[in-house]
């Protein structure tokens, strides 16, 4: 593969914390090991930490190396690190900008800044209003923020429209890292490149649809960042609302970034709003319970005993438009659940025809563990007649192309680079992301009733079933 390499100034504020660690800078790396960066693509690490560049590579080696899975040696290893430098800056201090402006802008070579946010929400403003008043916020930087994009609509708002004082709405690159798996971006050619799928993706033969992220780790060491979180502002709001997105929406006008946003804001606002009465109808909250093997969520390291925080949240949605209504979505994110898995499934309406009785066709779209997507289809029985059995049409996404598959990360930072908006979120549509959870926030700090309890590894709460069940439906796992 040969194409254009754009060099690149990438300043990684929250350089020391864990998201640099553990992801961009692991990712970078494979990037480069890739031959993907442009040989003079510069890392600059930022944070409040008072250290030189040694120490801070020190500190990578030690703390980020660990986690390069794949494509790993000592050369490619030396030949990345030489491309990171390190500058101490306070994001509250206006003078220590001046130092980051004056190296950023010493380098003549390119013009292509990067500024990556990965620190708490809130140095957001005043970073923002530093990097402006020493020139950092021209029409050549782009700024990336990192997600918790606030609490609730209020203080996304707030966030927004203090980026948006000093950037303008295309020179902000808002990650959620669900856009950067292959499998979620791979729903528009499935649907909108292939004849099969389009004529039949609505209301008239599609009779619910289910959205699962599910995850078996348990909040491991992030208790205190969890428990003023939740389920639905760490997934729901965010990472099911792209699924939904990529599934439910209409033909993009082009592939460019706007016109695809422009459809996806579209679905973010037809989801119909919920009054509280519908939250207590059409929302389950859940937290794990103990098992002998393993904790449950109140047991958790930095998680208050009497904690209401949902480690767990099933919604029964439904959208307002020609193509989707009457249709169900059930969504649903868990942590400590039976198995990992983040998957699509498309449960068609039984199609009676008087000859072989009736036959609901499915098919499920699994972005991970594996990327797949399955058909179940109705086939002859082997031997005599003409009746039929259930099959199961497979389509490994692994297997279709060599090409090695770069872990979501890798892919939106390369995006970055090359300055495409397209899989990166616009205000709008984030903050009507918010609009439209605020109703099940607001029910919930006001609720005395507490959420239900679920087995530590089992497929959730009872209460889940039951919302499907209502419908004559049920997940996937309790499907033949
Ligand atoms: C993050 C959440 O955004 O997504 C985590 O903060 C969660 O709590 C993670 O574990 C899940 O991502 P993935 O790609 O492993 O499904």
């Amino acid at each position: 593969m040969s194409q254009k390499l754009n060099n690149f100034d990438m300043v990684i504020f929250g350089a020391t914390g864990d998201l640099a660690m553990r992801k961009l800078l692991p990712c970078l790396y494979q990037a480069h090991a890739a031959g993907l960066l442009h040989p003079k693509g510069r890392i600059l690490g930022v944070s409040r930490s008072q250290m030189d560049t040694a120490q801070f590579l020190a500190k990578v080696q030690s703390d980020s190396k660990i986690h390069v899975k794949k494509n790993f040696t000592d050369a490619l290893w030396q030949s990345f690190i030489q491309r990171i430098e390190y500058v101490m800056v306070d994001v509250t201090q206006p003078t220590h900008f001046d130092d980051l402006g004056k190296i950023v802008k010493a380098r003549t070579e390119t013009d292509n800044v990067i500024i990556y946010l990965s620190t708490a929400p809130k140095f957001f403003a005043p970073a923002c209003e530093n990097l402006a008043k020493v020139g950092l916020n021209a029409d050549n930087v782009r700024i990336v923020l990192e997600k918790p994009l606030g609490m609730d609509l209020q203080s996304s708002q707030q966030i927004n429209a203090d980026v948006a004082k000093y950037f303008k709405e295309n020179q902000v690159y808002r990650i959620d890292h669900y856009l950067g798996k292959e499998s979620l971006q791979n729903l528009l050619p499935l649907r909108f490149g292939n004849v099969f799928f389009e004529q039949v993706w609505n209301k008239d033969f599609i009779q619910s649809v289910q959205i699962t992220i599910a995850e078996q780790l348990g909040v491991e060491e992030r208790g205190e960042f969890y428990d003023i979180t939740g389920a639905l502002r760490d997934m729901v709001q965010n990472h099911i609302m792209q699924m939904l997105c990529f599934v439910a929406m209409e033909k993009p006008k082009s592939l460019k970034a706007d016109d695809v946003r422009d459809e996806k804001l579209k679905v973010v606002a037809a989801l119909k709003p919920m009054t509280s009465a519908d939250v207590d109808k059409n929302v389950i909250r859940a937290q794990y319970t103990q098992t002998a093997e393993q904790k449950g969520y109140l047991q958790e390291h930095n998680v208050p005993a009497d904690s209401q925080t949902e480690t767990y949240v099933a919604i029964r949605a439904e959208l307002d438009t020609p193509r989707w209504i009457g249709v169900p979505f059930y969504l649903r994110t868990g942590k400590r659940l039976a198995s990992r898995t983040a998957e699509i499934v498309l449960n068609f309406k039984a199609q009676d025809n008087g000859l072989f009785g009736a036959n609901a066709n499915r098919l499920v779209i699994s972005l991970q563990p594996d990327e797949t997507i399955v058909a179940k289809l109705f086939v002859k029985q082997v031997g005599s007649g003409l009746d039929v059995q259930p099959a199961e049409m497979v389509l490994d996404m692994g297997k279709v192309s060599d090409e090695r598959r770069a872990e979501a990360y890798e892919l939106l930072l390369r995006e970055v680079i090359d300055g495409r908006l397209n899989l990166f979120n616009r205000r709008d549509e984030l903050e009507k992301a918010w609009e439209w959870v605020m109703p099940i926030l607001d029910n919930w700090a006001n609720s005395s009733v507490k959420p239900y309890g679920y087995i530590a590894s089992s497929w959730g709460p009872k209460e889940a079933q039951d919302l499907l069940a209502r419908d004559g439906n049920a997940w996937l796992e309790d499907q033949v």
